[in-house]
């Protein structure tokens, strides 16, 4: 096969959702439907279970199943599937938001009970940033739920996107009948208790085909016609353009647990969703197509056994074709590196593999040269871009413990930054270094890592920060004289950057009437 109908064939995307929403059931079907797994349960939830939890590594253990699951590639019609799991626990938010860099589009769960919640918006947010298309699942229609246009209303208005229904419910909960295929005119009923087949799909011409009455009674029937008749009136037709650029989000009704209404989903989903995209770096746009080899990595999994202290290092592949064994560029450390030891993630399980292609993802362990966001090229200079720092919500200084190992410290804050464990910010002034997270439980992470793997002893005390922000100004004299004047509060980022530690939301705002001249961002990269 040629690289162009390799790319052609792959499409890599996310499965984002508030926790509890169905997204870990809903991969399983996908997996199901495309024969990478035989038995329903085969997916662990990479959810943490708080409640059971007696210390943070019970929760690393729990985290560490999503290793396995968090990327799983299968083969559908011809089409080769990446799925990009994401960590259930908002304290990993920050995890999420890295995979999501690494993706070409996004499959959103919502709970067809709870509407929108907090952790879709926030999700939202960054796929926003990206213009990432995005296609929403509304689960548990087996379930009384809340009403479907009201559901759709509520997407627009929370998700700022437009929506376009392309399934709709027949009934729901307890009259749950089943779901009609707008996209391609079918009708798919469902019958409780039992899987449904592909097979098992009804072929009808539009709502008012006759034959429809032999499989709806007539109250059933009357309110669906009543409800397309609606939805083709409100919503506009579908066109894939609105779905690609991130405008609109095309809307499929069903339940995962079920497996009710996923083919309708990943039938579409495979004809609708990109293809690996060209992406930015610092100096150009990369084409898939092109000949050289080249990626990024957005996520680092550390291995908890501190007697194997390998990584294994996630690769997008954006252009060219990975061949294990071969030399590549290392952007940041200018230096070229062998990758002997590369792994590609299929279904469940990790395996060897000698080639990847735009749009795979490629595990390459590593001892602690590489750290998120790092590029690796066949000699091409520029950094991919777009893996920004959000600001944290949770600030502590660092205190060392004990002073002779204050080298081993420095070395294990860094390394541990470096897998996005936490970020750092070092003071300006003195050596006050503060830790953010978006969590809590990150501090016992690296607390509990520090001592284990390091040999450095830390506590945490409490500060008074509100964000952190990156600051930049046009006129580099205007910069200087800002950080002049709040010194104490100017700190830098890992990669060097300025940052404003702001103690309060008022009190930010007061310093930015009084800068107008300066930028304040709650990202890194703007
Ligand atoms: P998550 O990964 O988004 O956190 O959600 P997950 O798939 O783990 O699903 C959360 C719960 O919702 C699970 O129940 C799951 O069985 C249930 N669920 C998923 N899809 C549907 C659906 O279509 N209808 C209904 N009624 N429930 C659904 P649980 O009790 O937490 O776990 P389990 O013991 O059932 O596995």
């Amino acid at each position: 096969m040629t690289l162009e109908q390799e790319i052609q064939r792959r499409k890599t995307f996310g499965i984002i959702s508030h926790p509890d929403a169905g997204k870990t059931t809903l991969t399983e079907k996908l997996l199901l439907f495309g024969g990478a797994i035989q038995t329903a349960g085969a997916v662990k939830s990479n959810k943490i279970d708080m409640h059971a939890r007696s210390d943070w590594m019970d929760i690393e253990k729990q985290r560490g199943i999503s290793v396995a699951t968090s990327v799983m590639g299968f083969e559908y019609k011809d089409l080769k599937i990446n799925i990009l799991d994401t960590p259930g626990h908002q304290d990993f938010a920050e995890d999420t938001y890295r995979t999501l860099t690494a993706v070409d589009s996004v499959i959103m769960v919502i709970d067809c009970v709870k509407g929108v919640e907090v952790q879709t918006e926030k999700l939202m947010e960054v796929c926003r940033m990206r213009n990432t298309p995005v296609l929403c699942f509304i689960n548990k229609l087996d379930r009384e739920g809340r009403d479907p246009f009201e559901l759709l209303d509520e997407i627009e208005d929370k998700l700022d996107i437009r929506v376009r229904p392309l399934s709709w419910p027949v009934g729901m909960g307890k009259g749950f009948r089943g779901v009609y295929n707008l996209y391609e005119n079918n009708l798919n009923l469902f019958e409780p208790g039992k899987t449904k087949k592909t097979e098992d799909v009804i072929e009808i011409k539009g709502v008012d085909d006759p034959s429809l009455e032999k499989y709806l009674p007539d109250s059933a029937m009357g309110q669906l016609r009543e409800d397309i008749e609606l939805v083709e009136g409100v919503y506009d037709p579908f066109e894939v353009e609105t779905y690609l650029n991130g405008t609109t989000a095309p809307v499929f009704f069903g339940s995962a647990v079920n497996n009710f209404g996923v083919r309708e989903l990943l039938d579409c989903f495979i004809q609708i969703a990109p293809n690996p995209k060209p992406r930015e770096t610092e100096e150009r746009e990369i084409k898939p197509l092109e000949d050289r080899f080249s990626g990024f990595i957005f996520k680092i999994h550390a291995n908890m056994d501190p007697r194997h202290r390998n990584r294994i290092a996630f690769v997008r592949v954006c252009s060219g074709k990975f061949q294990r064994g071969s030399n590549y560029y290392h952007v940041r450390q200018d230096k070229t590196f062998r990758f002997s030891n590369a792994t590609a993630f299929m279904a469940q399980q990790k395996e060897t593999i000698d080639q990847a292609f735009p749009g795979d993802i490629v595990g390459l362990y590593d001892t602690g040269n590489l750290k998120i966001g790092d590029t690796l090229s066949e000699g091409e200079k520029g950094l991919y871009k777009g893996i920004p720092s959000f600001s944290p919500e949770l600030f502590k200084e660092v205190i060392n413990l004990d002073a002779m190992k204050a080298k081993q410290l420095e070395k294990g804050l860094l390394q541990l930054m470096d897998e996005g464990v936490a970020q750092l910010f070092s003071y300006e002034m003195g050596v006050r270094k503060v830790v953010g997270t978006v969590g809590a439980l990150q501090f016992e992470v690296l607390q509990h890592r520090l001592q284990h793997e390091y040999g450095a002893r830390v506590k945490f005390d409490p500060v008074n920060i509100y964000k952190a922000c990156w600051i930049h100004a046009n006129d580099d004299e205007k910069l200087d004289a800002f950080v002049k004047d709040k010194y104490r509060h100017i700190a830098r980022d890992k990669e060097g950057k300025l940052v404003f530690m702001a103690e309060s939301k008022a009190w930010l705002q007061m310093v930015q009437e009084n800068f107008p001249e300066i930028e304040f961002h709650f990202i890194s990269e703007f």
